[in-house]
C-alpha cells in the first residue's frame, strides 16, 4: 500500500459504497437515482433522508445534515475522524498505517532526492545553453520550433554523452552515489558501480503540481531507441500520478474552467508556447484515476486530445462491456484499444474527446495552425457523441446485421446515461440511425439498464468542486490564526473533503496561540501530511492583509463555499422533486416540498449581506 494518506482515504471511499454503509443503519428504499429512508439524525415519520449513489453523499432535507461516508460513520457512531477511518478501513479491507510520528530522516531523504533532480535540471539546462557538444541538441530543438523562451520556461536541457559526467557533477555537490541512484539519474552496472542513465539526450525535467523537480524525460536526438527515456518511479515520482505542465497550467485551467490533456511533452510545450495554457500531458500513459482526481480539484471539464487512431478505434468501443463492469465498481475507465484513456466518476466529471486529424499530433497541428487547434478543442464531442460517431462510422448500416450491431453496442452506452431527457434524445437519434422504431430502441436500452447492477455505483468526487475553496479557507486561517474565532460553528460540518475537515479540527485543537505551520505539520500523521503541506504552501502564498481585512476575506470565501453548496442543494432538490413526481411517490413529494421553506430562508440569509461587509470594516 502506498504511504500517502490521500490514497488511503480515497481508497476507502473508492471501495465502499455509501448505500451499503448507510443501509446497515437506515432502512433505505430505492427511488429513481437516489435512496431514501428515515433520517438517523432527527426524529421523523416520513423519510426526508436521501442518499445519492452518484455523488456518494447524503443529505437530509428535514434537518439539513449532509456529508459523505466518513462523516456518516463519525456522526452515527460518535467517532473521531481517525476512528471512523479505522472502522471503515476494516470494512473496506484496506490496511491503515498505524499513526506514526513524523520521521525527519525520511523527510530530509526525500528533500535530498528533490535537490538532486533540481540540481541536475540546472546542470543539463546550462549545458544546453552553452556547451559545445550540445550543438546538435540546440539545432534539434530549433528545428522542431521549440523557442528559447520555452527552453527557459520548461528548463529544457542536454544530458552529456558520457558515462559519468552527471554522476560526477552531482557527487561534487555532496550527494552520494546511492542517493543519485535513488533519484533515478544513474543506473546500476552489471559489474556493480553506477553509470549515467541519460546520455546524449534532450532533457525534459518533470515537475509535480507544486513545481518540484521529481524526474526527467530524455528524448533521443536521432533515431536512437528508446525515443524517450524516463526516470524510474521513486519515492518522489510516480509516473501514473503526474501530469506534465500542471504546475504551469493550474491557473489557466481554473480560469478557463477546462483542462486539455495531451500525451507528449512536446505537445504540452507547443500548446503553452502558443498561448494554450490550460494544457497538460500524461507521460505517454493513459489517464489514471489519480490524474482525474488531481484535475477534478481544478475543474470538472476535461478534454482529451487523442490521436486519430486512439480516438477512432471502433474495436476499442466494443470494449464497452468492460467499461460497464467498471461502472459497477467505482470509476469509469474510458478505454480505447484496450487501454484506459480516461477514468471518470460518472456524475461529476465531464469528459470530451477531441480527435486529431490522422497523422497529426497536437505539436504539429498547433505549429501549423493554432486556429485549427482552437476549433478542434471547441468542437470536442462528449464521450457519448464520440462513441456514436465511432460506432456508426464503423458499421455498415445498410445491412440488418450492421444495424443490429450498432444497436447492441450503443444501447449499453445510452443505458448508462443518468439523465432521462438526454437518454431520450439519444434514443431517438439511434432509432433514426438504425432505422428502428423509438419504442424498440427504448426497450433495448431499458434491457441494458436492467442488466446494469446499479446500486453499487459510487462515483464520488463528491466533494471535489469546492475543495480548493475549502483549502483556501484553511490556508487563510493558518496564515492568520486569530481567524479561528471567526469560523462559524456550523462550518466544519459543511466541509466536504474529509481531510480538510480533520485538518480544521486539528487547527482548532492547536488554538490561536499554538497554530503555526510547524505545529500543524507535527500534529498530523502519515494520513494527512500531504494535504497539510499543500495547505502550508497555500498559506505562504496568501496575500498580506491588514487585520481588519482578514475577517472580511474569510467571510467572502466562506460565502463562496456556502453559495456553491446551496446552489447544488437547490439543484438536487428540484431534480428529486421531479423524479418523485414522476414516480408518483407522494410521501417523497411531501417531504421535499416541506424542505422548500428552509432552503428558501437559507438562500435569503445568504443573499444580501453586502452591507455587513461595510459594517465590519467600520467596526474594526
Ligand atoms: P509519442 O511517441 O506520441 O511522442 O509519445 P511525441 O510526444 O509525439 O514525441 P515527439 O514529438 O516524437 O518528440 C508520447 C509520450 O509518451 C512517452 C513520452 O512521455 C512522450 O512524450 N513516451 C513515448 C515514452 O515515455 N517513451 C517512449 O519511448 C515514447
Ligand atoms: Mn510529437
Amino acid at each position: 500500500m502506498t504511504q500517502s494518506g490521500r490514497t488511503v482515504i480515497e481508497e476507502i471511499k473508492d471501495r465502499l459504497d455509501i448505500v451499503d454503509v448507510v443501509s446497515s443503519r437506515v432502512e433505505l428504499r430505492r427511488s429513481g437515482r437516489y435512496f431514501k429512508g428515515l433520517c438517523p439524525f432527527h426524529q421523523e415519520k416520513t423519510p426526508s433522508f436521501f442518499v445519492f449513489p452518484d455523488r456518494q453523499s447524503y443529505h437530509c432535507f428535514g434537518c439539513g445534515k449532509s456529508g459523505d461516508v466518513i462523516s456518516f460513520q463519525m456522526e452515527t457512531e460518535g467517532l473521531a475522524f481517525r476512528e471512523a477511518l479505522e472502522a471503515l478501513a476494516e470494512r473496506a479491507g484496506v490496511r491503515l498505517e498505524a499513526p506514526k510520528p513524523r520521521d525527519p530522516e525520511e523527510d530530509t531523504h526525500e528533500k535530498r532526492l528533490l535537490e538532486i533532480n533540481r540540481l541536475a535540471a540546472r546542470f543539463f539546462n546550462h549545458l544546453l545553453l552553452s556547451s559545445e557538444q550540445a550543438g546538435h541538441a540546440r539545432d534539434y530543438l530549433a528545428g522542431r520550433g521549440v523557442e528559447r523562451g520555452a527552453w527557459e520556461t520548461w528548463l529544457l536541457g542536454y544530458a552529456p554523452r558520457s558515462w559519468d559526467s552527471t554522476m560526477k557533477f552531482l557527487e561534487r555537490h555532496g550527494y552520494s552515489q546511492q542517493e543519485i541512484f535513488e533519484a533515478g539519474l544513474v543506473v546500476e552496472g552489471k559489474g556493480g558501480g553506477y553509470y549515467d542513465r541519460f546520455r546524449g539526450r534532450v532533457m525534459f525535467p518533470i515537475q509535480d503540481a507544486d513545481g518540484r523537480y521529481v524526474a526527467f524525460g530524455g528524448r533521443a536526438i536521432g533515431d536512437e531507441q528508446p525515443k524517450y527515456m524516463n526516470s524510474p518511479d521513486s519515492p518522489i515520482f510516480r509516473k501514473g500520478e503526474l501530469l506534465y505542465g500542471l504546475h504551469l497550467a493550474a491557473d489557466a485551467v481554473r480560469r478557463e474552467g477546462q483542462v486539455v490533456v495531451v500525451e507528449g511533452y512536446v505537445d504540452a510545450i507547443a500548446a503553452h508556447s502558443h498561448g494554450f495554457s490550460n494544457v497538460v500531458a500524461t507521460l505517454g500513459t493513459a489517464l489514471t484515476p489519480t490524474h482525474v482526481r488531481m484535475l477534478s480539484r481544478l475543474t470538472r471539464r476535461v478534454c482529451l486530445a487523442l490521436d486519430a487512431d486512439t480516438a477512432g478505434d471502433a474495436a476499442a468501443m466494443r470494449g464497452w462491456e468492460v467499461l460497464r463492469d467498471a461502472v459497477q465498481s467505482r470509476s469509469v475507465p474510458i478505454r480505447t484499444r484496450g487501454r484506459v484513456v480516461a477514468s471518470t466518476r460518472r456524475a461529476d466529471m465531464e469528459v470530451r474527446i477531441a480527435s486529431l486529424p490522422r497523422g497529426e499530433d497536437p505539436d504539429t497541428l498547433i505549429r501549423k495552425s493554432p486556429e485549427r487547434w482552437r476549433e478542434l478543442i471547441e468542437n470536442a464531442r462528449t464521450v457519448v457523441d464520440h462513441f456514436f460517431d465511432v460506432v456508426l462510422a464503423g458499421t455498415d448500416l445498410r445491412s440488418p446485421e450492421g444495424r443490429a450491431q450498432a444497436l447492441a453496442e450503443l444501447a449499453p452506452v445510452l443505458a448508462d446515461l443518468g439523465n432521462p431527457i438526454e437518454r431520450a434524445h439519444y434514443e431517438s437519434l439511434l432509432a433514426r440511425a438504425v432505422g428502428l422504431d423509438e419504442h424498440e430502441v427504448h426497450a433495448e436500452v431499458g434491457r441494458a439498464r436492467r442488466l446494469r447492477r446499479s446500486p453499487n455505483t459510487s462515483p464520488a468526487f463528491a466533494s471535489m468542486p469546492s475543495v480548493s475553496q475549502e483549502e483556501l479557507v484553511l490556508a487563510l486561517v493558518l496564515r492568520y490564526p486569530r481567524l479561528l474565532e471567526e469560523i462559524p460553528e456550523d462550518f466544519p460540518d459543511t466541509i466536504e473533503n474529509a481531510q480538510n475537515r480533520e485538518i480544521l479540527a486539528v487547527m482548532a485543537r492547536l488554538g490561536q496561540e499554538g497554530l503555526t505551520a510547524e505545529q500543524l505539520s507535527e500534529a498530523v500523521e502519515g494520513a494527512l501530511r500531504q494535504q497539510v503541506s499543500r495547505i502550508v504552501a497555500l498559506a505562504d502564498s496568501q496575500p498580506e492583509l491588514l487585520s481588519n481585512e482578514q475577517p472580511i476575506e474569510l467571510r467572502r470565501r466562506l460565502g463562496i463555499i456556502r453559495q456553491r453548496r446551496l446552489r447544488e442543494l437547490i439543484h438536487d432538490h428540484s431534480i428529486l422533486l421531479k423524479e418523485a413526481m414522476d414516480l408518483g411517490d407522494s410521501a417523497g413529494v411531501r417531504a421535499l416540498l416541506e424542505a422548500v421553506p428552509s432552503l428558501a430562508s437559507e438562500k435569503r440569509e445568504f443573499d444580501p449581506p453586502l452591507s455587513s461587509y461595510f459594517k465590519d470594516s467600520r467596526e474594526r
